[in-house]
Formats: structure tokens, sequence, C-alpha cells
């Protein structure tokens, strides 16, 4: 897939002394993650984005009137915290206020910070704006149309070969929105793992196409696993949550590890156990809310499958302990799995998950069509082939 969007490097002419130069002094200030929208809602969406210096950063809105972004001063929102404008690489804006199913233009800007040592004097060099020329946009929710579609993508380890070409082959262009259903990386081994190995592949369209992430068990792993939730902010908080699009109800689950917490491959780090029984609590609210209730669809993802089988490692049968017997007998139309890499089929039984249950491979990329009657499920591969085809009725 072509890159459409194209920032623009403004120099500013300034000459500083060695010791106002920030360490990379030899590096362009520049943008190492194009934006991308997080927790689109009615009146709200959250926007991120990272610069490879600390700088200032603030988004600017306009209406999608055909007036350009020059017309007037547009309106700012900046990244700040406690009444104060954060200084930092990551910048994370809120949008509020905005009009639903409304279409917005929008930039964002950072501007360099070189020296913070004098104080409340901060020095700035030059800034960093996507284009002026072709602005980003985005809708805001409230006419969602009764029928779409959206892609589910997971396992992806960092490949970005196989992510560009599951991406093409799942009609990411035609979705309501993607969904990665964890291990996007496989260990969160440097403090730019997560955007040079993940977040810089979905910049084709996370600029103005928004995604919903499920944490995989490898997404736990490695030093910079801490920061998951910085760079996925969620409703809850936690990298657990729920979001509705349309009349369809969905449920992000968080499966954790593996492998049982006191494994060695944990190093003594790992509580997972007590944490999902948290998950479960908070899930039993989720099905008990009338959002839910009133959901026309109602389709959950988690990495893990939650299957208790006689090859099921500790996580997957946790799963299948805590969260399946609530989401039984609730209506859930729909689960989708990842982890093993390779297809897998569970279908609704009276037994075990009174829902269907379906994991997507590795290599290959899940279409879901939300249509009045019924949820189409198809399975691509890296050339497009339809692989599997599943239809649940309504
Ligand atoms: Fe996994």
């Amino acid at each position: 897939m072509s890159i459409r969007y194209f920032f623009r490097f403004v120099a500013v002419a300034a000459v500083f002394s060695a010791a106002t130069l920030p360490l990379c002094a030899q590096d362009k200030f520049s943008f190492v993650q194009q934006p991308y929208l997080q927790n689109l809602g009615e009146t709200e969406v959250t926007i991120l984005w990272e610069t490879n210096s600390p700088s200032l950063g603030w988004v600017e809105i306009a209406p999608d009137d055909g007036s350009h972004i020059y017309a007037c001063a547009r309106q700012r929102f900046y990244d700040s915290e406690f009444g104060t404008r954060r200084i930092g690489k990551l910048h994370k804006v809120t949008l509020t206020g905005l009009k639903p199913a409304t279409t917005y233009k929008y930039r964002i800007v950072s501007k360099e910070v070189v020296d913070t040592t004098a104080g409340n004097a901060t020095f700035y060099t030059g800034h960093v704006a996507t284009s002026y020329k072709k602005p980003l946009s985005f809708k805001t929710l409230g006419d969602e149309p009764s029928e779409f579609q959206f892609t589910v993508m997971n396992d992806i380890h960092q490949d970005s070969a196989r992510f560009s070409t599951l991406a093409e082959a799942g009609n990411v262009d035609k979705a309501a929105f993607v969904v990665f259903n964890g291990d996007m990386v496989s260990s969160m081994n440097t403090d730019t793992t997560i955007t040079k190995c993940f977040l810089n592949y979905t910049s084709s369209f996370s600029g103005e196409k928004p995604f919903y992430i499920g944490r995989g068990n490898h997404e736990t792993r490695g030093q910079y696993a801490g920061t998951f939730m910085d760079y996925f902010p969620s409703p809850t908080g936690m990298p657990y949550y729920a979001f509705e699009y349309g009349d369809a109800f969905f449920i992000v689950l968080d499966s954790g590890e593996d492998k049982p917490d006191g494994d060695v491959e944990y190093y003594d780090r790992a509580e997972f156990s007590k944490y999902r029984e948290q998950e479960a609590v908070w899930l039993k609210t989720v099905v008990e809310s009338p959002e839910f209730k009133n959901a026309k669809y109602r389709i959950v993802f988690v990495h893990m499958p939650p299957v208790a089988e006689k090859s099921s490692w500790y996580g997957c049968l946790e799963g299948n302990r805590l969260f399946v017997p609530i989401l039984n007998n609730v209506g859930i139309d729909l689960m989708l799995c990842g982890h093993t890499h390779k297809y897998g089929y569970h279908p609704a039984s009276g037994d075990a998950n009174v829902f269907p249950i379906i994991v997507n491979g590795n290599k290959t990329v899940a279409v879901v069509s939300v249509k009045e009657e019924s949820l189409n499920v198809e399975i691509l591969d890296l050339e497009g082939k339809k692989v599997k085809i599943h239809t649940f009725k309504r």
C-alpha cells in the first residue's frame, strides 16, 4: 500500500551554541510516528504522534467546508496536563466538544524544545507539521451505516512485508476500522519497538481510520512493555475495554501471558492470574450494561483462544474458566482470536462456548461484514484468496 500522507519539514535558520544543542543535534527534528486516531466517539477523539526529540505539540482542526486551513486561525488543542503544556516525544491530544457525525480536517504541529535548563524559559528551533496542503481528516461517530465491514489482523510479529500484504488483502481501505488482535510485535525490547516495528506500518490509514488493539502475550514482554498504555489509551484506562460502532457492541479482552505466572520465562514479574480475575469482574459489569444488552450484534476479541482442550496452555484454560462462563448465554454472536498462528474454528457448543470462536492465523486476515441479517467472516490468505468463509445468521 502506498503511503498517502506526507509531512512538511520547516527549517528555521538559527544558530545555537553547542551547550544548547540536543543530544541528536545531527538529526533533523522530525516525526518518528505519524498521527493515529484512538477512541473515536461522537464528540471526541484522541490523536497521538511521536517526534524524535522533545517538543511541544498541538492539533489544529478546521471544518470540512472547502475553506483552506489557512483561511483563518484554526482551533488548537494542545498536548497538556494539569494546566501545563507538556514537553515530550510522544504526544497525546484529546479533542473534545466535537459535533457528532461530522468530518473535521486536522493537522498536527510539534515545536522542538532545545533547552529547558533556564527554568520556565524554553528555547525552540524549528517545527514540523503534517502537510497544510492536504490536511488529514476524520469523521466523528453518530450516523454509522447499519451494514459495514472491519478488518482483523494478528500475530504479525513485526513483519512489515506481511503486514502490508495482509492489509491490502483484507481491504483495509473499505473497513470502517481495523482491529489488531495481539502480538503485533515480538517483544517490547526498546523504546522504539512499538513505533518502528508496528505503528509505522499503520500510517497509510491510521491518521484517518481508527484502529483498536487487543494486547497479545508478546506485548507484555520486554523492558518497555509498561509503555503499552501510553500508546494505546483506552476508555477504561486498561488494556481491556469495550466500544460501539453502529448497532454493534465490541469487547476487547486481554488474555495476558500463556504460561503460569511462576514460569521461569517471566523472571518472577508475571501476575496475570490476579489480573485476569480483576478483568472478569469488569467483564461482568459490561454484559450487564444497557449498551451491551441493546446492541444488535455483540462481538468479542481476545488474543488467546479461551478453549479448554487436552493441549491447552494455562492462559487459555484461565480464559476458559474466567471469561467464557460470563460470556455464555448473554448473546455473544462471535469471538475472534489469534495466538496459535493457524486457523481454528470452535463452533457454538452447549457444553463449552455457546458462541462461535474463530481463530485467525498469522498469515491470514479476517474481514468481518456486519449485515442486516447476518455476520459474514472471510479469512483471506496473503494472495487475497478466500480460504474460509463463515456466515452466522441472526
Ligand atoms: Fe500470542
